[in-house]
């Protein structure tokens, strides 16, 4: 009978600590909890990103399909460089491959730092965030 109690307390607690580890993982994490992914497509679009880069995730299509358009779809890469890095970039001020980013981004610094939002945290986070 003893023994049977004490089964069932340890049952009791991993059953316990289970659903303290699944309501954790319902949390959206701190960075993406505020992120306007609409606003941020908008701002993609506007800035004309989906000329040249597909962003599959988003369904949103790039615009020149000739096969000599070589920009990824940043659904398709796992971009590897920060927020200040890639504002550099995008200004032509930093290179990857030593090759500097093809055109200069002419927006405002509040909507740069929203695109480049999306494509760092990309998919699948901010999809969840979309009904918030
Ligand atoms: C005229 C076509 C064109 C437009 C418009 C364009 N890009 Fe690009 N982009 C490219 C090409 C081509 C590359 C790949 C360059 C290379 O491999 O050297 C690239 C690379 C990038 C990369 C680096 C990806 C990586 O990790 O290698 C980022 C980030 C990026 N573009 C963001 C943007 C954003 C944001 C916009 C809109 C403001 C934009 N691009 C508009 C053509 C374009």
């Amino acid at each position: 009978m003893k023994e049977i109690k004490k089964f069932g307390l340890i049952i009791s607690a991993l059953l316990f600590s289970i659903s303290l580890v699944l309501i954790a993982q319902e949390q959206p994490n701190e960075d993406n909890k505020n992120f306007d992914v609409e606003k941020a497509k908008t701002k993609y679009v506007e800035a004309k990103c989906n000329t040249c880069h597909s962003f599959s995730a988003y369904g949103i299509e790039k615009k020149n399909k000739s096969a000599n358009n070589k920009a990824p779809d940043f659904s398709e890469i796992k971009v590897e460089y920060d927020k200040e890095f890639l504002k550099k970039y995008l200004n032509k001020e930093e290179q990857i491959n030593n090759k500097k980013h093809p055109v200069a981004y002419k927006g405002t610094d509040e909507d740069v730092e929203l695109i480049i939002g999306l494509i760092l945290h990309n998919v699948p986070k901010n999809e969840d965030n979309k009904q918030e």
